[in-house]
């Protein structure tokens, strides 16, 4: 029987169906809503408007569960390579042993990146942010391997887009380093390609440490995908006019690059950094974000979503000290994080808001710790997230009957008012 939720307007009673979804979350459907009553829900940010029917993750901020496709995250973070969770969020299913490597091999097929694009990095500032150079390679890719609407040209693309991104991230950090490009190796996997384009010099033999590759492979695979999140909307509003794969990726990079989201991991190091060159004094830092006087915040915690814990959080703090432990790394940054973690979680101020930390407070320590400069942090988030965002570009393109995105608006400006001449303004 289908359930209604009953809404009274003006005195008039509306019917309004439920929906409900496989983990029983209960949505009231307005999509009629406007013709039948000629009003329309405000809900600035969308905290509690959910764009779409989704299959692909599964999140349940109060209980801490992210699931990619049914799989429970920490399963995949210890079991699962890089391209297998991309083959599972994009094609909706673990990959057989066949599919594993057929994928493998078409991923490292189209590695190479066109060489005129390397003409673009030669008309760059080395000051240029990571993110800038990634999110226009990306979005120039489409000049080269421009759309044709077949599954199979998409396909095709979808592969591209993931083996060419890693290429371009690689070159971007080389850019700023004044180093040449390296090229990609057929032999080596997808991370160790990466991490080889991204640290070998010409001038020396360059060998993956494996305890960098594997922790790279977890910390790819927590960021792959995060539902209905802004870059992830990005993607699907982007793509829901028509805009192809790179346009909407390269949308979607620019909207991670902000320092609410994906440029948190960034921030966060910079955060510590700051307390580090202030004598380690945390506590000052935890009063200061309590403060009305101050607009500090935090970085690395809270969440939209996470109420109680954040459980890509707990898998990279252990990580951390793993990690830090097999390289043999000290670094203070990680003592002060686990300190600031401490007191903030012991403090009404954070406990009353529900803030903990969240994916972005370890990983930065992570990657310092392999060696992966400051601002290549958001770049590393992008290149995890590529193949979430391709999901839900195609889940969006897919869906029968999906409309482009446009959202209504209540209007608060001026009414009507008469022109005015210039003389008289
Ligand atoms: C993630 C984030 C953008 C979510 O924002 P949101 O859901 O819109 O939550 P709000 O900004 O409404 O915050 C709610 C309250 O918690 C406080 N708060 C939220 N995050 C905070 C933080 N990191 N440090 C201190 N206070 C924080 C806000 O000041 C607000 O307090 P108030 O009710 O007294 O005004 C926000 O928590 C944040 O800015 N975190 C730091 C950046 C970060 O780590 N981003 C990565 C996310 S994965």
């Amino acid at each position: 029987m289908t359930r209604h939720a009953k809404l009274e307007l003006n005195g008039t009673e509306t019917e309004l169906p439920v929906v409900v979804g496989t983990e029983a979350e209960v949505g009231i459907d307005i999509s009629k809503l406007r013709a039948r009553t000629g009003a329309v829900t405000l809900d600035p940010s969308f905290a509690n408007t959910a764009a779409c029917e989704s299959a692909i993750t599964y999140i349940d901020g109060e209980r801490g569960i992210l699931r990619y496709r049914g799989y429970d995250i920490a399963d995949l973070a210890n079991h699962a390579s890089f391209p297998e969770v991309c083959h599972l969020l994009i094609h909706g299913r673990l990959p057989t042993r066949p599919e594993r490597e057929e994928f493998r091999h078409r991923l490292t097929r189209h590695t190479l990146v066109h060489e005129d694009m390397k003409l673009f990095f030669e008309g760059l500032p080395h000051s240029a942010h990571p993110m800038v150079i990634l999110s226009s390679m990306i979005a120039a890719l489409s000049a080269y391997y421009p759309e044709d609407d077949t599954p199979e040209e998409i396909d095709l693309n979808i592969i591209r887009l993931l083996a060419k991104a890693k290429t371009l991230a690689a070159f971007a950090y080389k850019k700023s380093k004044g180093q040449p490009f390296i090229y990609p190796k057929n032999d080596l996997s997808y991370l160790q390609n990466f991490l080889r384009m991204l640290f070998a010099i010409p001038a020396e033999p360059y060998v993956v440490n494996p305890v960098v590759q594997s922790a790279l492979n977890k910390l790819l695979i927590l960021h792959a995908d995060h539902e209905q999140n802004c870059s992830t909307t990005t993607v699907r509003t982007v793509g829901s006019s028509g805009a192809n794969l790179y346009a909407s990726i390269s949308a979607g990079v620019s909207a991670l690059w902000g320092r609410l989201h994906g440029g948190a991991n960034q921030a966060v190091i910079e955060m510590l950094e700051t307390i580090r060159d202030d004598g380690a004094n945390y506590r000052k830092y935890i009063e200061l974000t309590k403060s009305k006087d101050s607009d500090f915040r935090l970085m690395g915690f809270g969440h939209r979503v996470y109420k109680n814990f954040d459980p890509r959080a707990l898998i990279l703090k252990k990580a951390a000290d793993e990690v830090l432990e097999s390289l043999g790394v000290e670094d203070p940054l990680l003592d002060i994080a686990k300190q600031l973690e401490e007191v903030a979680l012991a403090d009404d101020y954070f406990i009353e808001r529900k803030l903990y930390p969240n994916v972005d407070f370890y990983s930065g320590v992570i990657y310092r710790a392999m060696g992966i400069p400051t601002d290549m942090f958001t770049v590393m988030f992008a290149l995890g997230r590529l193949p979430g965002w391709i999901a839900h570009w195609l889940e969006q393109r897919n869906t029968p009957g999906a409309r482009i995105v446009r959202p209504r608006q209540i209007y608060v400006g001026e009414t009507a008012r008469p022109w005015v001449e210039l003389d008289d303004r």
